[in-house]
């Protein structure tokens, strides 16, 4: 599995011949170097409906003809509006897709799409494993510290962990350390910080951090691919 950070939870995923995007986050996104019309991806897994997470969901699976995989309110909610290439799950639920499989987990946060006047509910927010080639990766989504990643940790022999370390909407670094540890991940990996004032980090704080309890944890730049 190959990865790459596009800036803030967004990643896109290289497993074998198909391409996956999860939270495509590049128009309005400060920090990323890749435009939607470069990006091409098969599928498109969203954690939950914050405009920093659905992003660029609509223009990418339109261009793309790629699936959005996500939960059920959101999928839902892309159908409605022109997506009929949508598949829902939900927490807890897993599948297997052409690229290997999902499985939606808890996380702790809200899920809601903002237009100019309201406030549309999109359903629970997730994390989500994905699960390929013998290789397991886990993306927290947007979250606090909960105690079931222990669990998460037990049940799934996470290769690498993308943990948001930005504070102030998601965990902090302190939470995220704890986060690393009750997942036990080979290499953790954080994101959902520096794209705005608001949550900049100094992310060697973190890996270093990390580092001291003994586990691994490497920070990618915008751009960079990490090959597991
Ligand atoms: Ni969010
Ligand atoms: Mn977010």
């Amino acid at each position: 599995m190959n990865i790459t950070f596009q800036g803030h939870s967004c990643f896109t995923v290289e497993v074998g011949e198909y391409k996956v995007v999860i939270d495509p986050f590049l128009t309005g996104n400060p920090i990323a170097k890749l435009k939607p019309e470069d990006l091409k991806c098969d599928f498109i897994i969203v954690t939950h409906g914050h405009g920093d997470h659905i992003g660029d969901t609509f223009e990418l699976a339109k261009a793309n003809d790629a699936m959005v995989i996500s939960n059920f309110e959101i999928v839902t909610y892309c159908q409605q509006n022109g997506l009929q290439n949508a598949h829902a799950m939900h927490i807890g639920g897993s599948h297997e897709f052409p690229f290997g499989r999902v499985k939606f987990t808890i996380a702790h946060h809200g899920s809601c799409f903002t237009t100019d006047d309201e406030i549309i509910y999109l359903g629970n927010p997730m994390g989500v494993l994905l699960m390929a080639g013998g290789k397991t990766l886990y993306h927290a989504g947007d979250t606090g510290l909960f105690l079931d990643m222990q669990l998460i940790g037990e049940m799934n022999k996470i290769d690498t962990a993308l943990l948001p370390i930005g504070d102030n909407f998601t965990m902090g670094i302190d939470d995220a350390v704890k986060a690393a540890e009750l997942l036990n991940a080979r290499v953790t990996i954080p994101m959902h910080y520096n794209t705005f004032d608001l949550i900049n980090q100094d992310a060697s704080v973190f890996t270093s951090r990390v580092a001291k309890k003994g586990q691994q944890a490497r920070i990618l730049n915008v751009g960079d691919s990490y090959d597991f």
